[in-house]
Order: structure tokens, then sequence, then C-alpha cells
């Protein structure tokens, strides 16, 4: 800079000022100049009418561009990337991954339990408060399309991405969807429903053909990513790498043209899961708008079809439209976007959600002897590699944040012990010491772990390496054994007759050990509730052969048809270790005056509302979640019981409130295979309603009348 200031003369600095502060000022002003002039930049006119009038001063290279991802991404970050076109003032596309906060290695984020401990809360003004959080992170590291939800119904136990999903129920997961997608675009970015459709293992995911029949695509498989579009208006949808009944869901016309944008009216964009084109005209023609992560299929080859006629000007004006149509209903056009991937994005505010999300979703399984909370305890061990300096705080793929710290859980029980409490710890590897630290503590705390993630499945429902041993050994040097399992889905147990607790604290985030320590010692009261059913045996699942999972020959058959995760258990008559709904608290409810009106109705729509009085019958204050399921007439042809509306009460101790419940009107319906669409036969339908998918003590019945649509 020295060596410059002194060769340059006077004038020439002024000279050269001048044209800077010339070109300054015609970046600055030219485009708004010109873009006011623009008839799409009119704010007053629909993102339709804007997507109409921008479409028509473009090029054919130009609505190529738009349609698929650049790679490699010539900007810092993301995963995602779409140039913008300062010519046509189009803004850039900044795909990020975020599952439990911003991904692909960004720094300075946070990192919040994983989607299922988030839905254990079953709340979803939590839920909400999630994709808010996830949201501004993005929106403040530059991202304008966030990678997330995902929210395929969890059908394999061991799914690979079962911590990365919302849970084993379409309404359930529906209703967590679209909390959490308004709460990310409340924030900026347009959030993508992703994985769609049938995409239900990791094992093989490139090339395996869900073979599933149109009633339990309807029934199971469709409602959540519905329910994404009509409660949570997202504006994008991921397409999977799976096969959906032969096609590839990404030129899968079934799946996208009909299903996605026909049936359940999605008016936004579809982008392929990365690396899940396989075609040009087949995608073109089969309803995928955008190739990501790059032009493989829809750059020179697109480019190519669409000059000879193979795909049409009109299907790619489309495919195109649905994009900038979305963009500018989302503001991307006129919201100054000022993000960047090296912003701070985390906050105090953050951290301490991050907490309360970890903590809401934990989930008291077990309590013998009200171990729990703890109380008058001189020491503790804490056992198990987890719960020192490995704890599993999240899954792994794509869902990988960076964690900004990590509370350990000895670190956390360490602190909040205090001095009074003697807290030893043993990571082990090594029975007979772990056995010894046990031996000499009142309590002993066992931690362990699956480690799940993208792309492989588990390859059965064990705890990994020597954890069950760890466990029956600990419990036999001390039977006040207390196991809290840090995992993204079920597990089997079979030391669980030897152990006094058992927590289910899912991959809880960067706060870890503050969220256990504060249920372990009762500062929290434990309101979770399980979204999965946990089996008892490895066989007792509803997709136990291998034709089922992992597939034979490349096809997974989804014979299990309707009964996915409790409705199988409830139509066999199995019993699980733990039900779907199921959690403990350290105080007591009671349900009383179920009330549902109309007891008659019909013809539709179904507006059935049921009202309950829950009563706090202990001494210390919690939080219930009432939940209520449906029971069809038999010749429906339906599972005994499917949940159809929910809600989460806090209540000091002694009080009773009454929560009301509207209930969904899908489930006084089935999907007519043969009409082609959903019927609400004539007939006496059940509200059950209680705590868990398998303690429903107050009942009544709705007398549906008429079967007109
Ligand atoms: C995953 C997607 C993810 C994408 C980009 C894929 O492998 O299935 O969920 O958004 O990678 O990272």
């Amino acid at each position: 800079m020295g060596e410059w200031r002194r060769r340059v003369g006077f004038s020439e600095v002024t000279g050269a000022v001048f044209m800077l502060l010339a070109a300054l000022l015609f970046v600055v002003v030219a485009p708004v100049r010109s873009s006011a002039r623009e008839p799409w930049m009119n704010k007053s006119l629909s993102a339709g009418q804007r997507a109409d009038l921008l479409i028509r001063a473009m090029t054919l290279d130009e609505k190529i561009t738009m349609v698929h991802g650049v790679h490699p991404i010539p900007v810092k970050g993301y995963v995602g990337y779409v140039p913008a076109n300062p010519r046509l003032h189009i803004p850039a596309l900044k795909l990020s991954d975020g599952r439990a906060g911003v991904g692909n290695g960004a720094k300075d984020v946070t990192l919040l339990p994983a989607p299922i401990a988030a839905t254990a809360s079953w709340d979803t003004g939590l839920l909400n408060t999630y994709g808010r959080v996830l949201g501004e992170e993005q929106w403040k590291k530059g991202t304008n399309v966030e990678l997330g939800p995902t929210i395929d119904v969890v059908r394999v136990p061991e799914w690979g991405r079962t911590f990365e999903s919302l849970g084993e129920d379409p309404y359930f997961n529906g209703q967590m969807a679209a909390a959490e997608i308004k709460g990310i675009q409340s924030e900026g970015p347009i959030a993508d429903a992703n994985m769609y459709l049938t995409m239900n293992q990791e094992s093989n995911r490139g090339k395996i053909n869900s073979v599933v029949d149109e009633r339990t695509l309807q029934e199971i498989y469709l409602p959540p990513f519905a329910a994404a579009v009509s409660g949570g208006d997202v504006g994008t949808f991921m397409c999977a790498y799976v096969k959906t009944n032969d096609v590839y869901s990404c030129e899968n016309p079934h799946v996208l043209n009909g299903l996605l944008k026909k049936q359940i009216g999605f008016e936004g964009w579809v982008m392929s899961d990365w690396g899940a084109t396989h075609s040009t005209v087949g995608s073109a023609e089969g309803g995928l708008d955008q190739e990501m992560p790059s032009d493989k299929y829809y750059g020179q080859a697109l480019k190519a079809a669409v000059e000879n006629g193979q795909v049409s000007v009109a299907t790619l004006d489309e495919h195109v439209r649905r994009i900038l149509v979305t963009m500018f209903r989302h503001g991307l056009f006129d919201k100054e976007q000022t993000g960047n991937w090296s912003a701070n994005a985390r906050s105090p505010k953050h951290d301490l959600f991050s907490r309360k999300a970890a903590e809401q979703g934990i989930v008291l399984l077990k309590n013998r002897g009200d171990i729990l909370p703890l109380a008058g305890v001189s020491s503790l061990a804490v056992i198990g590699a987890d719960g020192g300096n490995k704890p599993q705080v999240e899954g792994t793929g794509s869902s990988h944040v960076v964690a900004p710290y990590v509370v350990s859980p000895v670190e956390g029980i360490r602190k909040r012990a205090g001095a009074g409490i003697r807290v030893s710890y043993a990571d082990g590897s090594n029975l007979a010491q772990a056995g010894s630290a046990a031996r000499a503590a009142s309590v002993v705390i066992v931690f362990v772990n699956t480690i799940e993630g993208e792309g492989h499945d588990r390859p059965n429902l064990e705890l990994p390496g020597n954890q069950d041993q760890l466990i029956a050994a600990v419990a036999r040097a001390n039977p006040k054994t207390i196991v809290v399992l840090n995992t993204g889905g079920p597990v089997l147990m079979p030391w669980i007759g030897h152990v006094r607790g058992v927590i289910e604290a899912w991959y809880p985030g960067q706060e870890d050990g503050n969220a256990i320590a504060a249920i372990l010692f009762g500062d929290v009261d434990p309101a979770g509730k399980l979204p999965l059913t946990f089996p008892r045996t490895a066989v007792e699942i509803p997709t136990s052969t291998p034709e089922q999972w992992p597939g034979i020959d490349g096809r997974s058959v989804f014979s299990e048809k309707l009964e996915v995760g409790y409705r199988w258990y409830d139509a066999t008559g199995h019993k699980p270790l733990f039900p779907f709904g199921y959690g403990m608290s350290y105080t007591t409810f009671r349900l009383s005056h179920l009330v549902v009106a109309p007891t008659t109705a019909g013809p539709l729509p179904l507006d059935v509302h049921a009202t309950v009085n829950v009563t706090n019958t202990g001494r210390r204050a919690g939080a219930e979640v009432v939940e209520a399921y449906i029971g069809q007439p038999v010749a429906n042809g339906e599972p005994p019981r499917q949940l159809c509306a929910f809600a989460k009460v806090f209540l000091k101790p002694g009080e009773t409130r009454q929560v009301k419940l509207s209930i969904d009107p899908r489930s006084f319906s089935y999907y007519d295979t043969a009409a082609h669409h959903w019927v609400s036969p004539p007939g006496r339908y059940t509200v059950m309603v209680g705590t868990s998918s398998s303690d429903l003590p107050l009942q009544r019945e709705v007398t549906i009348e008429s079967a007109t649509n």
C-alpha cells in the first residue's frame, strides 16, 4: 500500500478515487434503478405474475441455469448452489443441510438435540421454536434454502436415519413437520421436506425398490408430506434415492406429478437428493424441477433435449416457474440477504433452547422404587465411554453439526451434584473396574449409546460392543443402577429386569450433561414420550423378514402394509417393551370427564372435538401429554387404533385443566383404492383417550351417518 502511494501523483489519486466512487455509485444505484424498471420486481404483483414476467425475459441458457446446481460450489460453505443472475436480478440459491443445526461444516452454530429427541417432547410449540432457531442460524449463514426436516415415517426400527426423522406415526410426523417448517420459514429460509417418498432404509439406498400398495402409500407414507404442504406451506421437496414401485423417486410421474403436485396441490419445487437424478427426459417429464448438486442431466443434456424437442419449452418453463414462484413467495427477490458463511449464528438464547429441548425430549422409561429423582445420595458412579469424553450427542451423515461445545454427562452431573456428592467415573472398558466403581457408590448411572447415521442401517437392535455386558456387570455389583440411553432409536434391553431406572435421552446435542443432570436430580420433571415403539425382541417387530428389510434382489416389500409401528403390535397382539406414546413422570396425573362432540356426525367435513380434564395428583409440577386414538368399524379394514390428536399440558401440583383436542377429520376415513379417494363409511367409530398408545382408559363413540365426501 505504501509503495503504491509513493509511486502515483495527486491527480492520479484523485482520478482513481473518482473512478472508484463512480463504480460504487453504479453498483449501488444501477440495480435499484433498473430493478425498479423490471416489471417482475413490482411487489404489488402476485408471485405467479412476477414469475411469468421474468420467464418471458429469460433466455434458454438462463432457464437451464435455474434447474441445476453447480459443483464445485464457487463460494465458501453450503452443499448446493445456483448462481445469481445479475442481469435479471435473480439472487443465488444457497442450500445448506440442517436437521439439528446448520450442517456442512459450519462453525459458530448451535447443536440442537436430534429431531427425534425434539419430537419426543410431543410439543408442537417446541418444534416451532426448534425450526425458528434453525432458520435464524441458517439465514445468518447466508442460507436461503434449508435442507430439512426429514419427515419420513420410521418403518424399520434399524433405519440409520431414525434419529433424524420425526417418528413412526403419519399424523404425528405431519403435525411436527408443519410446526418446524413454519418456524424455519418465518426466519427467512425456504424449508425442504425430505426425503420423498418411501425412503425408509439406508441399506442399498441408491437402488432399493420400495414395493408398496396404493392404500398404504396414501395412508402411511404420504400424510406427513401432505401436512408439510397444507400445515407448513413448505417451499421445496427433496425426492429420494429409492424407487417407489419400480421407478426412481426423482423421475416417478405418479409420485411427483400425480401424488405431490396434483393430489396434494404442492406449488413449490422438487429438487433431487444429491445424485438421485437418473435421467434427463424421464425426470423432466416425471416432475423433477431441479437437479442437485450438479448439471449431469439438467445442464447441457436438458438444453439439447429442449432444442431437439424431446422436452417441450412449456415443460422447462413449468420447472423454472415453480422455482421462481417459490422464491418470490418467500421474498428472496425483495429481502436483503446479508448473511454469510463466516458469521456467528449462535447466541446464549439458542444455547438455552438447546438445553430446554434436550430436557423436554428425555423419556423416563423405568423408575422402580422411585430411584429417581436422586435424593439423599452421598456418592455416584458414572460409567461408560458415552458418559465421559465420548458422548454420543448427534447422528452422523449430512445432518452432522460442528458442536461449539459439548457438556459431557459426567461434567454436567459433577456440576449439578456440587461438593456434597462424590462423583467417580469409569469408562467401562474394563468390566472388573466398572464393577468395583459401581460397588463403591450409592447409585450408579451407566451411559450407553448407538452410533447411527446416514448411509447405513444398524445391523440389529442390540447395543453395540460390550455395552449390554457392561450394564449387566454393573447391575450385579450395585442394584441401584440407572441406565441412560443415548440412541437415535429403539434398542433391546436384555438387562431391563436388573436395573432400577432407564432413561432414553436420544442424541441430546451440545447441552447433553446439563440436560441429563437436570432430569436425574429432578430440577426438571421428565415429560417426554416415545415417538417410536421399543420392541421386546429382535423378531417381534413389524419388519422382521428379509423381504421387508433390507430387501431381497433389490426389492423391499412393504408387506406389513398399514401395520407400521404400534399399529402392528396392536393388530397382532405382540406386547412391545415400551409402547408408542409412553413415558413416565416424577408426578402423577388423572384423566377424567371425557366429552366428545358431536357424537353423531356427517356429512363431511367432520369437525369432532374432545375435551378431557387432566389433574396433577402428585406433589411436583409436571407435564402430561394427552393422546387420542381412533378405532374404526372393523369393516373398514384399518389398524385397531390410530393417533388422531394430542396435546401437552403443564400442571402445578393439584391443578386441573381442561384439554381440548381437535380430532383429525381424516381419522374417520380410509383410502378406497377402487374409488381412488378417501371415504368415510357410516358406522360407529371409537375415540380413545389416555397417556400412551396402550393406556387408553377413556372412550366415547361417534356415529358417522353419511358417507358423502
Ligand atoms: C442426503 C440429503 C442431504 C444431501 C446433501 C444426501 O446424501 O440424503 O438428506 O440433504 O445429501 O448433503
